[in-house]
């Protein structure tokens, strides 16, 4: 006898989603009593438009506005979600509404799941890391005694309504940890979004995501499309536990933890990104010239490559870690050309010294440039010896982001 439990849900672009004639939202809410969490921020930009489009409809709408900062992910800030939820009446049949980056999704998907054992719940993610990552999969979490998502859930939304236009309020230093997860899409699955990266990277930060015309919103596209067919094949994590899309996902979690999450989530992937690729080098994986090449397109999109906190000790320890969540295997993601990607099996594959060497690698590599435990917003200077794509790239801007 079998029971079956998997469903899926749909994942739309949606331009202008709160605008009032708009029906997107409205047909996800349906009838529905609905609380919408977000945070401060967003409710300052967008708050009115909000409660514009929710003024225009049936339903019974209350919204939660709270502090959820990566230092707000917390079992406390699920908990308040739940408080708000109980307060407005929101029964088995209603729905929570996520209104913002990754962090607000990953805690309202929590509340989701424990809410009367589980209520539906829509996300409109409004970073780019939500919309391409964070808010179109299934996983929610929050941290706990120092551990990165250490309490979470596998809950799939009822539906996902990305608009690509809030991007044009997101700090250039948010879209770049946003565009760290779409480099790593393209760089284990998809050489050709890779390339385009290059073309228009800068151009899509500097621009909110609206320039070159409609490119932002086909970049989106696809790589929620990759996103979604990597999460397709292996949804609940319970059959195999090897993920080309944990590729930057082995060190990038303890960095951010040693940092005290001042190291923003997608600089942490870039560096942990730039170490994978290095130690594929040190493991005869992996080429130098594409590690040049994948080390030129994070510089020059303004991403770290290294932190003084990824020590060869870090990075066993972070390595010994995951295993502890892959079935104690270590599945480290690393790419073999730009585009495809294997994965290295075991903790004694990456013995101390490839880390070590690989450590030196990516310095030496990056030796022109600053090391960095974070990004400001300006762009990193271009070390010749390794922008040997750079000519490809437009001017580097002098970013801003008082968008
Ligand atoms: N569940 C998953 O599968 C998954 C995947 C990737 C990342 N994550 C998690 O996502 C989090 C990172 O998400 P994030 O990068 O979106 O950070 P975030 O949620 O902290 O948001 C970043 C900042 O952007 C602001 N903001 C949000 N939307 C805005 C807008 N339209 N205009 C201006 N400012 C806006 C927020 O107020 C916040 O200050 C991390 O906690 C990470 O662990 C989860």
């Amino acid at each position: 006898m079998t029971c079956e439990i998997s469903r899926g849900y749909d994942v739309s672009l949606v331009r202008g989603v709160l605008s009032p004639r708009n029906r997107a939202l409205a047909d996800s809410l349906g009838h529905r009593r609905a609380l919408v969490v977000t945070d401060p921020t967003v409710e300052a930009i967008h708050g009115a438009d909000l409660r514009t489009y929710l003024g225009g409809l049936p339903n019974d709408v209350d919204v939660h506005v709270t502090q959820l900062a990566e230092g707000d992910k917390s079992i406390g800030s699920v908990l308040a979600v739940c408080e708000a939820a109980q307060r407005h009446g929101i029964g088995r049949r209603d729905l929570l509404v996520a209104f913002g980056g990754g962090v607000c999704c990953d805690v309202v998907s929590l509340a989701a799941s424990l809410i009367r054992r589980g209520v539906p719940y829509v996300c409109l993610p409004t970073t780019l890391v939500a919309q391409i990552d964070a808010g179109i999969g299934l996983k929610g979490g929050v941290n706990f005694g120092g551990s990165k998502n250490y309490l979470g859930c596998f809950t799939p939304p009822q539906a996902v309504l990305v608009d690509p236009t809030f991007l044009l309020t997101v700090p250039e230093a948010e879209l770049r940890g946003g565009i760290s997860e779409i480099v790593k899409m393209a760089l284990v699955r998809d050489r050709r979004l890779f390339d385009q990266l290059l073309d228009v990277g800068p151009e899509l930060l500097a621009s909110g995501f609206s320039r070159p015309a409609t490119t932002g919103e086909a970049v989106i596209a696809r790589a929620v499309q990759l996103m979604l067919d990597e999460l397709s094949r292996n949804c609940y994590e319970e059959g195999r536990l090897d993920r080309l899309v944990d590729f930057g996902h082995t060190f990038s979690g303890r960095l951010e933890e040693l940092s005290a999450y001042t190291l923003r989530h997608g600089e942490a992937v870039a560096v942990d990104m730039a170490l994978s690729s290095a130690i594929a080098v040190e493991l005869g994986l992996l080429g130098e010239a594409d590690l040049h090449r994948i080390l030129s397109a994070l510089l020059a999109l303004g991403l770290p490559v290294r932190s003084p906190l990824a020590t060869p000790a870090t990075l066993m320890e972070a390595m010994r870690a995951v295993c502890l969540h892959r079935d104690g295997a270590l599945n480290l993601v690393v790419p073999t050309t730009v585009g495809e990607a294997t994965f290295v099996r075991r903790l004694e594959d990456v013995p101390l010294h490839a880390l070590t060497a690989a450590v030196s690698r990516v310095a030496a590599a990056a030796a022109n440039t600053p090391a960095v435990s974070r990004l400001d917003d300006k762009p990193l200077p271009a070390p010749r010896d390794v922008i040997d794509l750079r000519d490809r790239l437009p001017a580097a801007r002098n970013s801003s982001s008082s968008r």
